[in-house]
Protein backbone atom coordinates (compact mmCIF):
# COMPACT_ATOMS: atom_id res chain seq x y z
CA UNK A 1 0.00 0.00 0.00
CA UNK A 2 1.55 3.29 -1.08
CA UNK A 3 0.39 6.76 0.22
CA UNK A 4 -0.04 8.76 -2.79
CA UNK A 5 1.37 12.13 -2.16
CA UNK A 6 1.22 10.94 1.63
CA UNK A 7 -1.99 10.17 3.27
CA UNK A 8 -3.40 12.79 0.88
CA UNK A 9 -7.00 11.99 1.25
CA UNK A 10 -7.36 13.05 5.15
CA UNK A 11 -4.55 15.16 4.99
CA UNK A 12 -2.97 18.10 2.76
CA UNK A 13 -1.10 16.83 0.24
CA UNK A 14 2.69 16.42 -0.25
CA UNK A 15 2.88 17.65 3.57
CA UNK A 16 4.93 16.34 6.53
CA UNK A 17 1.25 16.14 7.80
CA UNK A 18 0.63 13.84 5.41
CA UNK A 19 3.55 11.82 5.17
CA UNK A 20 3.68 11.59 8.93
CA UNK A 21 0.27 10.17 8.47
CA UNK A 22 0.62 7.86 5.83
CA UNK A 23 3.22 6.12 8.27
CA UNK A 24 1.20 5.69 11.45
CA UNK A 25 -1.47 4.04 9.51
CA UNK A 26 1.41 1.30 8.12
CA UNK A 27 1.98 2.67 4.28
CA UNK A 28 4.20 0.49 3.40
CA UNK A 29 5.83 3.08 0.87
CA UNK A 30 4.58 6.85 0.52
CA UNK A 31 4.29 8.22 -2.98
CA UNK A 32 5.65 12.11 -3.57
CA UNK A 33 6.21 14.25 -6.67
CA UNK A 34 9.86 16.82 -6.79
CA UNK A 35 10.51 19.80 -8.92
CA UNK A 36 13.36 22.71 -8.98
CA UNK A 37 12.87 26.03 -7.33
CA UNK A 38 14.45 28.99 -9.36
CA UNK A 39 17.84 28.43 -7.18
CA UNK A 40 18.13 24.80 -7.53
CA UNK A 41 16.15 23.47 -4.58
CA UNK A 42 14.58 20.19 -4.78
CA UNK A 43 10.66 20.68 -3.24
CA UNK A 44 7.52 18.24 -2.74
CA UNK A 45 5.06 19.78 -4.86
CA UNK A 46 2.73 18.12 -7.35
CA UNK A 47 1.03 21.26 -9.77
CA UNK A 48 3.64 23.51 -11.67
CA UNK A 49 1.77 26.25 -10.14
CA UNK A 50 1.71 27.10 -6.47
CA UNK A 51 -2.03 28.19 -7.09
CA UNK A 52 -4.27 24.87 -5.99
CA UNK A 53 -2.27 23.67 -2.77
CA UNK A 54 -0.74 26.83 -1.26
CA UNK A 55 -1.94 30.45 -0.75
CA UNK A 56 0.89 31.32 -3.34
CA UNK A 57 0.37 31.95 -7.29
CA UNK A 58 2.58 31.19 -10.04
CA UNK A 59 5.18 28.65 -11.10
CA UNK A 60 6.89 27.05 -8.50
CA UNK A 61 10.66 27.43 -10.71
CA UNK A 62 10.08 31.23 -10.55
CA UNK A 63 10.26 31.09 -6.87
CA UNK A 64 13.44 30.86 -4.77
CA UNK A 65 13.49 27.87 -1.76
CA UNK A 66 12.94 30.93 0.47
CA UNK A 67 10.00 32.35 -0.93
CA UNK A 68 8.23 29.03 -0.89
CA UNK A 69 9.18 28.51 2.64
CA UNK A 70 6.81 31.85 3.43
CA UNK A 71 3.89 29.80 2.04
CA UNK A 72 0.99 27.84 3.32
CA UNK A 73 0.72 24.62 2.00
CA UNK A 74 -1.84 23.33 4.38
CA UNK A 75 -5.21 25.95 5.00
CA UNK A 76 -6.34 25.47 1.04
CA UNK A 77 -7.59 21.86 2.54
CA UNK A 78 -8.44 22.61 6.03
CA UNK A 79 -7.92 25.03 8.52
CA UNK A 80 -6.81 22.65 11.20
CA UNK A 81 -3.67 22.08 9.15
CA UNK A 82 -2.37 26.14 8.69
CA UNK A 83 1.23 26.08 8.86
CA UNK A 84 1.88 23.26 6.71
CA UNK A 85 4.65 24.24 4.62
CA UNK A 86 5.92 22.72 1.03
CA UNK A 87 8.62 20.37 2.65
CA UNK A 88 12.06 20.20 0.49
CA UNK A 89 12.89 16.30 -0.39
CA UNK A 90 15.69 16.78 1.95
CA UNK A 91 13.02 17.36 4.77
CA UNK A 92 11.08 14.45 3.96
CA UNK A 93 13.75 11.60 3.37
CA UNK A 94 14.73 12.53 6.65
CA UNK A 95 11.05 12.68 8.82
CA UNK A 96 10.04 9.68 6.86
CA UNK A 97 11.83 6.18 8.04
CA UNK A 98 10.25 4.05 5.34
CA UNK A 99 10.44 3.34 1.04
CA UNK A 100 9.29 6.35 -0.56
CA UNK A 101 9.04 6.67 -4.08
CA UNK A 102 9.93 9.76 -5.89
CA UNK A 103 8.19 10.71 -8.84
CA UNK A 104 10.25 13.61 -10.81
CA UNK A 105 7.71 16.08 -12.73
CA UNK A 106 8.04 17.10 -16.03
CA UNK A 107 10.28 20.09 -16.90
CA UNK A 108 13.23 21.34 -19.03
CA UNK A 109 16.78 19.62 -18.43
CA UNK A 110 17.51 22.03 -15.18
CA UNK A 111 19.32 19.37 -13.25
CA UNK A 112 16.38 17.70 -11.26
CA UNK A 113 17.80 14.18 -11.40
CA UNK A 114 20.90 15.33 -10.27
CA UNK A 115 19.78 17.42 -7.41
CA UNK A 116 17.33 14.62 -6.03
CA UNK A 117 19.79 11.83 -6.43
CA UNK A 118 22.43 13.96 -4.29
CA UNK A 119 19.67 14.82 -1.95
CA UNK A 120 18.79 10.70 -1.57
CA UNK A 121 22.63 10.23 -1.30
CA UNK A 122 23.26 12.58 1.29
CA UNK A 123 20.38 11.33 3.55
CA UNK A 124 21.33 8.09 3.16
CA UNK A 125 18.68 6.65 1.59
CA UNK A 126 19.28 5.22 -1.91
CA UNK A 127 18.20 2.10 -0.95
CA UNK A 128 14.78 2.28 0.16
CA UNK A 129 13.79 5.18 -3.23
CA UNK A 130 12.52 4.22 -6.06
CA UNK A 131 12.85 6.99 -8.90
CA UNK A 132 9.57 7.20 -11.52
CA UNK A 133 8.82 9.32 -14.13
CA UNK A 134 6.13 10.15 -17.25
CA UNK A 135 9.60 11.26 -18.72
CA UNK A 136 11.66 9.43 -20.31
CA UNK A 137 14.61 11.55 -20.79
CA UNK A 138 14.46 12.09 -17.07
CA UNK A 139 14.75 8.71 -16.15
CA UNK A 140 17.71 8.62 -19.44
CA UNK A 141 19.66 11.62 -16.83
CA UNK A 142 18.96 9.69 -13.81
CA UNK A 143 20.39 6.49 -15.03
CA UNK A 144 23.59 7.95 -16.61
CA UNK A 145 24.09 9.65 -13.12
CA UNK A 146 23.59 6.08 -11.22
CA UNK A 147 23.90 2.67 -12.26
CA UNK A 148 22.23 1.26 -8.77
CA UNK A 149 19.05 3.58 -8.62
CA UNK A 150 16.19 2.03 -8.85
CA UNK A 151 13.80 2.84 -11.80
CA UNK A 152 9.97 2.50 -12.45
CA UNK A 153 8.59 3.81 -15.86
CA UNK A 154 5.09 5.95 -15.56
CA UNK A 155 2.72 4.70 -17.78
CA UNK A 156 -0.47 6.64 -18.99
CA UNK A 157 -1.41 4.72 -21.47
CA UNK A 158 -3.04 1.53 -22.23
CA UNK A 159 -0.77 0.03 -25.12
CA UNK A 160 2.23 -1.33 -23.22
CA UNK A 161 4.95 -2.13 -25.89
CA UNK A 162 6.17 1.53 -25.32
CA UNK A 163 6.46 1.15 -21.33
CA UNK A 164 8.72 -2.08 -22.00
CA UNK A 165 10.74 -0.54 -24.60
CA UNK A 166 11.48 2.18 -22.44
CA UNK A 167 11.45 0.23 -18.99
CA UNK A 168 14.43 -2.07 -20.47
CA UNK A 169 16.30 0.56 -21.93
CA UNK A 170 16.74 2.37 -18.52
CA UNK A 171 16.87 -0.30 -16.79
CA UNK A 172 13.65 0.19 -14.90
CA UNK A 173 12.63 -2.69 -12.25
CA UNK A 174 8.92 -1.41 -11.89
CA UNK A 175 6.26 -0.04 -14.28
CA UNK A 176 3.27 2.13 -12.35
CA UNK A 177 0.32 2.49 -14.38
CA UNK A 178 -3.05 4.13 -14.21
CA UNK A 179 -6.12 1.99 -13.27
CA UNK A 180 -8.54 1.49 -15.65
CA UNK A 181 -10.41 -1.52 -17.27
CA UNK A 182 -7.04 -2.72 -18.83
CA UNK A 183 -4.94 -2.61 -15.74
CA UNK A 184 -5.06 -6.19 -15.57
CA UNK A 185 -3.27 -6.66 -18.68
CA UNK A 186 -0.78 -4.07 -18.36
CA UNK A 187 0.11 -6.53 -15.03
CA UNK A 188 0.26 -9.39 -16.72
CA UNK A 189 2.47 -7.59 -19.18
CA UNK A 190 4.90 -6.33 -16.64
CA UNK A 191 5.39 -9.27 -14.86
CA UNK A 192 5.82 -11.20 -18.02
CA UNK A 193 9.11 -8.83 -18.73
CA UNK A 194 9.88 -9.62 -15.51
CA UNK A 195 8.83 -5.91 -14.30
CA UNK A 196 6.80 -5.27 -10.72
CA UNK A 197 3.91 -3.41 -11.56
CA UNK A 198 2.17 -0.65 -9.31
CA UNK A 199 -1.47 0.61 -10.01
CA UNK A 200 -2.25 4.30 -9.16
CA UNK A 201 -4.53 5.91 -8.00
CA UNK A 202 -6.95 3.02 -6.07
CA UNK A 203 -9.09 4.41 -3.68
CA UNK A 204 -12.08 2.56 -3.59
CA UNK A 205 -11.67 -1.36 -1.36
CA UNK A 206 -13.86 -2.59 -3.94
CA UNK A 207 -11.36 -1.70 -7.13
CA UNK A 208 -8.21 -3.44 -5.06
CA UNK A 209 -9.98 -6.91 -5.97
CA UNK A 210 -9.10 -7.48 -9.91
CA UNK A 211 -6.43 -5.95 -9.61
CA UNK A 212 -5.03 -8.25 -6.96
CA UNK A 213 -6.13 -11.23 -8.95
CA UNK A 214 -4.03 -10.03 -11.63
CA UNK A 215 -1.07 -10.35 -9.57
CA UNK A 216 -0.60 -6.47 -8.54
CA UNK A 217 2.41 -6.03 -6.96
CA UNK A 218 1.41 -2.54 -5.03
CA UNK A 219 -1.37 0.36 -5.21
CA UNK A 220 -1.23 3.76 -4.78
CA UNK A 221 -3.89 5.36 -2.78
CA UNK A 222 -4.52 8.33 -1.17
CA UNK A 223 -6.67 6.43 1.48
CA UNK A 224 -3.92 4.36 3.01
CA UNK A 225 -5.71 3.16 6.13
CA UNK A 226 -8.52 1.94 4.10
CA UNK A 227 -6.43 -0.88 2.35
CA UNK A 228 -4.41 -0.96 6.13
CA UNK A 229 -6.79 -0.35 9.16
CA UNK A 230 -9.70 -2.20 10.28
CA UNK A 231 -12.48 -0.21 9.31
O1 LIG B 1 3.26 8.27 -9.25
C1 LIG B 1 1.92 7.91 -9.47
C2 LIG B 1 1.06 9.11 -9.68
O2 LIG B 1 1.37 10.05 -8.68
C3 LIG B 1 1.24 9.74 -11.03
O3 LIG B 1 0.37 10.80 -11.28
O4 LIG B 1 -0.37 13.14 -11.37
O5 LIG B 1 -0.68 11.85 -9.28
O6 LIG B 1 1.59 12.56 -9.97
P1 LIG B 1 0.22 12.15 -10.43
MG1 LIG C 1 2.81 11.64 -8.43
Amino acid sequence: VIAHRGASGSRPENTLAAFRRAVEVGAHMVELDVQCTRDGAVVVLHDDTLDRTTDGMGPVHHQTLAELAELDAGRWFDAAYAGERIPTLDAVLHAVPIPINVELKAGADDGLERRTLASVIDAGALQRVVFSSFQADRLARLRALSPTAELAVLWDHTAMAGALQLAEGVGARALHIRTSRSAPQGIASGHAAGLAVRVWTVNAQADLAPLLAAGVDAVFTDYPERFLLDA
